[in-house]
């Protein structure tokens, strides 16, 4: 008999840390956790089962179809913005190649089941592309259907991952003379620059908060690669967790689209090490901007509108910016690299 799971792909990233440890918390249904690196020792005992494999292997993923009843897919793995823009080709193979893949298990895993499998598939900030400075400063928060020009190659996988998801969803195989019958349940976020206590991103553009939070939890310099008046949208991983969770378990007949933008609050990079030097004063905080890096932070919006997924499923996130400093990040940096505490 095929064994009952959620699988997490991507598994030993940042979001895949705080969504293991949230579902194996909330005891729900066993984990099978995918990742081209082997998972962290801590989150092995959290779940059934961890295969340290490429999601671009068909033979792996056959497997995992013909072992494995799949109640839902989390697809996280991707390679981020900036890491992307240096093998763009690279990162096309794994992030759009790779979404198929996972998105053809989730079809087939539906046929086979006799309902539409869940596809929760995170999406970007990165989808936008605002034009230059003079509008980001002008416009109002974006919604999902405006500035969809993306100027990266990760941007541009995720739009079209976007696309992809509703083509499974709706359109697979639409002149076949046996149309399918389930399609896939995608369901797509579009998350800010997401921050988490516990984690450090590598290969991101919004990875300079994160980047100055945790150096200066230890004590240590940090040159931000983008100007002080850089801002874009962030959310805590809290938040990031319990949106994907609520965007799943929500039933499917109260969404009205398939992709929403979430978000909390939007900072600069300065505001950011103001409240980095309060809470450790012995930091500093310099600036050496990458124009290039730079670029993509300015085509990204400074807002964005998640009003539909408030309406749609009542989302809101439960950390504020006050909150995320002062109750989520700053005590469990502390916390986590307590010889720093002062
Ligand atoms: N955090 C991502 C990145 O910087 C954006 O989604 O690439």
């Amino acid at each position: 008999m095929r064994k009952k799971v959620i699988l997490i792909t991507g598994a030993n990233g940042e979001v895949g840390h705080g969504l293991i440890t949230h579902i194996a918390n909330a005891n729900r249904s066993g984990i099978l956790a995918l990742d081209i690196k082997e998972l962290d020792s801590s989150l092995q005992p959290m779940v059934k089962r961890a295969i340290v494999g490429d999601i671009l292997d068909n033979r792996l993923l056959e497997y995992l179809m013909s072992e494995y009843e799949i109640s839902a897919i989390y697809h996280l793995a991707a390679l981020l913005s900036t890491r992307a823009e240096f093998t763009p080709e690279a990162a096309h193979k794994v992030n759009v190649q790779g979404t198929i893949n996972l998105l053809h298990l989730a079809i087939e895993q539906s046929r086979w089941q006799g309902n539409a499998v869940k596809f929760i598939f995170p999406s970007s900030i990165a989808v936008f592309g605002v034009p230059d400075l003079k509008t980001k400063a002008a416009i109002p928060p974006v919604t999902e259907d405006l500035y969809n020009m993306p100027i990266t190659m990760y941007g541009c996988n995720k739009l079209y991952c976007e696309h992809l998801g509703r083509y499974y969803a709706a359109h697979y195989r639409q002149l076949a003379a046996t149309p399918e019958p389930y399609g896939v349940d995608f369901r797509c976020l579009r998350f800010p620059g997401l921050i988490s206590a516990h984690t450090i991103p590598s290969g991101g553009t919004s990875d300079f908060v994160p980047e100055m939070l945790h150096a200066a939890a230890q004590g240590k310099p940090y040159a931000s690669f983008v100007r002080p008046d850089a801002i874009i949208p962030f959310m805590v991983m809290p938040d990031a967790i319990k949106s994907l969770l609520m965007l799943s378990e929500t039933p499917r007949e109260n969404l009205s689209r398939l992709i929403y933008n979430v978000t909390s609050f939007s900072v600069s990079a300065e505001a950011v090490g103001q409240i980095v030097k309060t809470a450790f004063p012995t930091t500093s905080i310099t600036y050496n901007v990458d124009d290039k890096r730079q670029g993509i932070v300015d085509s990204w919006p400074a807002e964005m509108d998640d009003s539909r997924a408030r309406q749609d499923w009542s989302w809101q996130p439960d950390y504020d910016q006050r909150r995320s400093f002062e109750e989520y990040l700053i005590p469990t940096l502390r916390k986590h690299y307590g010889h720093w505490v002062i």
